[in-house]
């Protein structure tokens, strides 16, 4: 299918380049090709460019593999049906490589086992690669990504290359970062992030492949080093173990860059919010995986005359400039969301954002060339014909799953309707608070405002939400997600507590610090909010206390809204104070827990402030 030029370069030993002009390339980029040829011994270099042409070449490639069928509804939109064994990201499997183990791992209390951080010596580290790269592309093209996180040349932008042998991986990066020969001229002979990822598949490969899915789940590896600003990761295809632009470039590495630089890594979507005045906020929050940042991201406000726009939907890169006014970038280009629960009446502006140039990934198909999942039951007649993502017959009502609860959509972010004009200014957006959040079912009311700086960076590291499909865990269960950042680590969690703290200094204005809750179930299970776009109620009363209005009561966690001073016109019964009930015994206990948690895990780590704000909270409550 490719052309290829029997070209032997110096460099690259006898490795045939398929496309692109290697010696084109920054030196210390022909280096680094070099080396991983020489070790991964692939069949052949293509060297990417991040032409339309190009993704018309690896479609038809993946879809005459039967990785990829046409979604013949849509305009070129593909669905992919992954193994079965290679859905969601791999936490066990995702590790820190630093010299000292005290720059990745917290100073844990003896005895307890940190969940803060996977730390491994570079010494383990370079055992266990060692034991997978070499050879691993053997049989294989290894492609090479030119690709900038943030607008290419913005000064808050970066650049990485990754290397890899799945051209379905290429296809998602395409989507998801900024893949152009243009990275080559701005990297010039400047470092850039190293990610290498392979399938983990050489040929000869005698393991059975499941749906023209190479992977190798037995010996999935993600690794990071932070210091040599570099990523491997191994056996899986799954987004955020294998587009390493996003969790592992995006948060894990640029977590210790922006620890070293003063700026700020998070997983946070940022939204502007326009109220029917004409002021605009932006707004950044951190809520754990599949917990609700697309769908806030880009809702369709329930209140009439507000207007959201999206900046991002998972990552943002936030600095303070010389004023002293935090200003953040969406690193992405695209959204790689969760699809299940999505619909025309939930996410309208994420469905208009996918109906074209699109790459779904364990999601079901329709007889007539559409998608399906959980969530789309109403859109569609009953007696549609659908094949789930494992590629058995479905109909609606059944009683399996017709798509994967982690299956995903990846679509340009440039697609989506409510796009905000700036989303690609070079400076970012000026942002006027941040907001924590997770799926607590009990006892956390809709939304509280934190007391002042310390207190929010003490809110944000309790932070708890029930586990979700998104990583390996089975079952729902509470679990600590200290700034929904407890998977994308890229350093010691206690020193990033104090980086935070850190942060509060002349001449930066540190924005307030809110915490929400969507997911709070009365004692039949049912949500006593309706969420979703009705989510622009609490946006709006967020606002208010971003103007300082009085319109807050103090509260042993926090400042609360006064009784009425959310907008609930025109929303139907809804039960203000189950919503805001603070159960005395809940919230005593969950001091206790909290606290013992960041003793445990952080140990001498764990920033006096931190615990003295604990402290604090435990003796509000006890006066309750
Ligand atoms: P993300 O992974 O943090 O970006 O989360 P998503 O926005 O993709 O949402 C994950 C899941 O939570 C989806 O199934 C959504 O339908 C659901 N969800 C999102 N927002 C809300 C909300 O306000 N209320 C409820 N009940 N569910 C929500
Ligand atoms: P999200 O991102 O679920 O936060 O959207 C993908 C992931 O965490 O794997
Ligand atoms: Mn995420
Ligand atoms: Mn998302």
């Amino acid at each position: 299918f490719y052309e290829v030029h029997e070209i032997v370069v110096p460099h690259l030993g006898h490795v045939p380049i398929a496309k692109g002009d290697f010696h084109r390339l920054p030196k210390k980029v022909q280096k680094f090709i070099a080396y991983y040829c020489d070790l991964l011994t692939p069949r052949g270099l293509y060297i990417c460019d991040g032409t339309v042409k190009e993704a018309d070449e690896v479609v038809h490639k993946l879809l005459e593999r039967g990785t990829l069928e046409p979604l013949e509804k849509l305009d070129n939109c593909f669905i992919c049906r992954t193994d079965p064994a290679d859905v969601a990201r791999v936490e066990s499997k995702t590790w820190i490589s630093t010299k000292q183990k005290h720059d990745t791992e917290p100073d844990c209390k003896e005895g307890v086992n940190t969940i803060m951080a996977h730390w491994r010596s570079p010494e383990e580290a370079k055992k266990e690669t060692s034991e997978r790269f070499p050879g691993c592309m053997a049989g294989r093209m290894m492609y090479v990504i030119p690709f900038s996180m943030g607008p290419i040349g913005s000064p808050l932008a970066k650049v990485g290359v990754q290397l890899t042998d799945s051209n379905y991986v290429l296809l998602c990066m395409r989507v998801m970062a900024r893949v152009s020969e243009k990275v080559w001229d701005a990297l010039g002979d400047n470092d850039f992030v190293k990610c290498v990822h392979s399938m983990g598949c050489p040929r000869p490969w005698r393991k059975k492949v499941v749906n023209h899915w190479p992977c190798n789940p037995e010996k999935i590896l993600i690794a990071h080093f932070p210091e040599e600003r570099k990523v491997k990761s191994y056996g899986s295809g799954y987004g955020g173990n294998s587009l390493l632009g996003k969790k592992c470039f995006a948060l894990r590495i640029a977590s210790v860059i922006a620890r070293d630089e003063g700026w700020m890594a998070e997983h946070m979507l940022i939204m502007g919010l326009t109220d029917p005045q004409g002021r605009e906020h932006y707004l950044a929050a951190a809520f754990p995986s599949a917990c609700g940042k697309t769908n806030l991201a880009m809702i369709k406000p329930g209140l009439p005359g507000w207007k959201v726009l999206c900046v991002g939907d998972d990552i943002a890169w936030m600095k303070f400039d010389e004023t002293g006014q935090l200003f953040g970038i969406n690193p992405e280009a695209g959204f790689f969301g969760v699809a299940p629960g999505t619909n025309w009446k939930t996410n309208p502006n994420a469905m208009h954002s996918f109906q074209a140039n699109t790459v779904f990934t364990n999601i079901a198909k329709t007889e007539d060339g559409g998608y399906y999942w959980e969530g789309l039951e109403d859109e569609l007649p009953k007696d549609t014909k659908i094949t789930t993502w494992r590629g058995e017959p479905f109909k609606i009502g059944d009683p399996i799953k017709a798509a994967h609860p982690n299956s995903r959509f990846c679509c340009p972010a440039a697609q989506c309707p409510i796009i905000h004009p700036k989303w690609e200014d070079p400076k970012g957006v000026p942002i006027d608070a941040l907001i924590f959040g997770g799926r607590r079912p009990e006892g956390v009311p809709l939304v509280y405002e934190s007391f002042d700086w310390n207190h929010g960076v003490m809110v944000g590291a309790q932070l708890k939400s029930e586990t979700t499909a998104a990583a390996e865990f089975k079952g729902k269960n509470i679990m600590h997600d200290p700034m929904a950042m407890r998977p994308f680590m890229g350093y010691n969690f206690g020193h990033y507590l104090q980086h935070w703290l850190n942060l509060n200094k002349a001449p930066n204005k540190v924005p307030k610090i809110f915490h929400v809750n969507w997911f709070r179930v009365d004692k039949e299970g049912k949500f006593l909010w309706p969420g979703f776009g009705e989510n622009v109620r609490v946006l709006d009363w967020i606002c208010k206390r971003v103007r300082g209005e009085d319109v807050a009561f103090k509260s042993p966690i926090g400042y609360m809204p006064k009784k009425g001073t959310i907008n609930l016109e025109g929303l139907g019964p809804i039960d203000w104070d189950a919503l805001f009930d603070l159960p005395r015994e809940y919230w005593q206990q969950d001091c206790k827990e909290t606290q013992k948690f960041l003793e445990d895990q952080l140990g001498k780590d764990l920033p006096k402030e931190i615990l003295e704000e604990c402290k604090k909270q435990t003796e509000r409550i006890s006066k309750m």
